[in-house]
């Protein structure tokens, strides 16, 4: 040998080379053998301040990009209500664009994958052709939690066709003042209802394993992180009115608005949103003593806790008035990740600057970065970072919209049937000679929809895939029984035809959070009028779809029939399936029905209550085909007792006088 100096130093180099390089490649965060706390451990050691900060921060896909996740470090992206890759994206759109922003993510020093949001609030509804479910509020209707849950089952596999891990929902919020405009993301004053329906959560991250620890977030493999929002009172704001202020005493709060945070924690809930409106006049956003005091310490949710769009902003008025002093208040609150979402590089300078003064303490920014990876660890995102097609063909599939026009049945409710208890209107018989459906609403997916349906706003028409009520019930009585549709029809046309009978569905128009703020609480115009000129030559059928109740006490004399669908969404099918007598109306009301809106609020147990039809209320008809036997039956019975008689008495008397 000519140098064994030489190669005896090589191979010492060499060895220790490859102890760094073992070294180097095993990384405890990175073994999905170790435990939870193990990994999280780990990992923060390792990260810079600015890495730390990158995670606590969540932008909007408008303005991500790779290089932007790479170089901030951001920890996770959302899509806000409408933001899609494309118009009537595919599902491959989805998946090549999130996966794009996850590369970006990939490719940091640590390679801490993003987390994509997005509110799946009624199904995956942003997205074209994704079945779209009932409201909450026709939800809370049906009183039916194992449905409940299988929607989040559906909702998870629709959410992962899109390649996203986590929806903004469920809104358990419980709401007191229908004038509010998110009434119907809430599934019901009565927040016993509410927390029923927090088994959604079990549908949407998965069935909970038994033993496992209170607080600690649960999310099963292929399963969706959900999201309950928005904490703490944003039911109860005064007035009614969105974002504002929840005047109440602390019996009042645990009592009525916390409950169903108690629920979504057992079931392992992984994140919580922080509400825009205050508590006693103090910002949700700002305050320490519920979101860190009592959901995190007093609770045990360890979970991360989210901002609102813009959350922190509005800590100050006006909104961003003095950003500094908004991202101390909420991480010092206890917010763990802002939904920013737009102007990352001030929120993530601010934020920095903060920590750097020692306004906001290391262990504050290590409290929330735990927390966050809790959840990624958790639900497997370190393992499978990155969606495939797999789950592609779940979108909009036949077995989600059947479970779809399940739900659309029993979140019926029927309020008038016949104006005598022998003289029974509904079910309609298919075989008829002529058939005429009017009404703003009959034809029109947008507005069966509502909000959050394709557009933030939601729209009109054609928005997606969907079945239409006047479709539904032309499909119901077959060609044999001719259907006629007119809008707003006029009395010429009822002179011109022989009609049998009439359908008349009518409602509001779509609207989302403040723009939702209604005062009057009317339907749609010219509905109040198709309903005097048709009902007035008519026998006929009144469908409300609406995300509240209504004012309807002035016309309920001229129908026979009256029906709350709510906002069913776009398996119309489920409306004819109960007006025609394939299945039998089950929903009892989730909201009192009030007879004036100067009544508001009113909810059930208040001393003033006089409402037109009780929480709880619902006529019951078993399915017609065949024998129908014509029953009527009564609601939850505790509910429904002595102001249920009275409210049948009271239409009776108006329809007889
Ligand atoms: C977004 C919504 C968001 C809202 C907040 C809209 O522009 O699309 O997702 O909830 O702003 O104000
Ligand atoms: C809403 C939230 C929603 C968020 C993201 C906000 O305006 O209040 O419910 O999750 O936007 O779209």
């Amino acid at each position: 040998m000519a140098c064994p100096n030489v190669s005896w130093g090589c191979l010492l180099l060499l060895l220790l080379c490859f102890a760094w390089m073992g070294d180097a490649e095993y990384a405890k965060y990175k073994d999905p053998k170790q435990p939870v706390n193990t990994r999280i451990k780990d990992l923060i050691g390792r990260m810079t301040l600015a890495e730390k900060i990158g995670q606590m921060t969540q932008i909007e896909r408008s303005v991500a990009s790779a290089d932007v996740m790479k170089n901030y470090f951001i920890g996770s992206i959302l899509s806000g209500g409408g933001s899609v890759p494309a118009p009537q994206a595919t599902p491959a759109m989805w998946i090549n664009m999130v996966n794009e922003f996850q590369k970006g993510a990939l490719a940091t020093r640590l390679g801490i994958p993003m987390i994509y949001g997005i509110d799946a609030v009624h199904g995956n509804n942003n997205v074209y052709n994704a079945t779209i479910f009932p409201h909450n509020v026709g939800l809370g209707a049906t009183r039916d939690p194992d449905l409940v849950k299988r929607i989040g089952e559906a909702t998870a596999l629709e959410v992962r066709a899109t390649g996203i891990p986590y929806t903004f929902a469920p809104c358990i919020a419980v709401c007191r003042d229908p004038r509010w405009g998110r009434c119907y993301e809430s599934y019901s004053e009565d927040h016993k209802i509410v927390q029923q329906m927090t088994d959604i959560i079990l549908g949407l991250q998965g069935e909970i394993p038994v033993n496992h620890t209170k607080g600690v977030p649960y999310v099963a493999k292929n399963k969706v992180a959900a999201c309950a929002k928005h904490f703490v009172g944003d039911g109860g704001t005064h007035n009614g009115i969105n974002e504002n202020n929840t005047i109440i005493d602390e019996h009042g709060l645990l009592g009525i608005h916390m409950p169903p945070y108690y629920d979504s924690i057992i079931k392992g809930v992984a994140t919580v949103m922080v509400s825009y409106s205050s508590v006693n006049g103090e910002k949700m956003h700002a305050n320490h003593d519920l979101v860190t005091g009592y959901l995190k310490s007093k609770l045990h949710f360890r979970g991360f806790v989210i901002s609102d769009w813009l959350g922190i902003d509005r800590i100050t008025s006006p909104a961003g008035a003095n950003y500094t002093y908004s991202v101390q208040a909420g991480v010092n609150a206890g917010i763990d990740m802002v939904m920013v979402p737009f102007n990352y590089t001030e929120f993530i300078e601010d934020a920095t600057s903060l920590v750097n003064k020692r306004i906001i303490s290391m262990s504050r920014i290590d409290d929330a970065v735990s927390r966050i990876l809790r959840v990624k660890f958790t639900m497997g995102l370190f393992e499978n970072p990155l969606a495939d097609l797999s789950f592609a063909d779940q979108l909009g599939k036949k077995e989600h919209r059947e479970l779809a026009r399940e739900a659309v049945r029993k979140s019926l409710v029927l309020l008038k049937n016949g104006n005598t208890p022998n003289q029974q209107f509904l079910p309609l018989p298919k075989k008829a000679s002529k058939i005429l459906v009017a009404g703003s609403h009959a034809s029109n997916l947008g507005y069966q929809c509502g909000g959050w349906s394709i557009q933030w706003m939601g729209g009109s028409g054609d928005i997606t895939a969907g079945t239409t009520i006047l479709d539904a019930i032309k499909s119901t009585v077959g060609d044999a029984t001719p259907v006629v549709y007119s809008e707003n029809p006029d009395d010429s046309l009822m002179k011109k035809n022989e009609f049998s009978f009439a359908i008349v569905v009518v409602g509001e128009p779509p609207y989302a959070e403040t723009v939702g703020d209604n005062t009057d609480l009317t339907i749609l115009d010219p509905g109040p009028d198709t309903i005097r000129t048709v009902c007035s030559a008519l026998k006929c059928a009144v469908v409300v779809v609406s995300g509240r109740p209504v004012v309807i006490e002035p016309y309920l004399p001229l129908m026979e029939a009256l029906v709350a669908a709510w906002l069913p969404g776009t398996e119309g099918q489920g409306i004819a399936d109960v007006l025609f007598g394939d299945y039998g109306f089950t929903g009892k009301l989730s909201r009192t029905w009030f007879k004036s809106v100067d009544q508001l609020p009113m909810n059930f147990g208040d001393p003033h209550y006089d409402p037109l039809f009780p929480l709880g209320f619902g006529l019951a008809i078993n399915s017609s085909q065949p024998g129908f036997s014509g029953t009527r039956s009564r609601g939850d019975k505790k509910e429904i007792t002595v102001w249920a008689a009275l409210s049948l008495l009271l239409s009776m008397m108006i329809a007889w006088a």
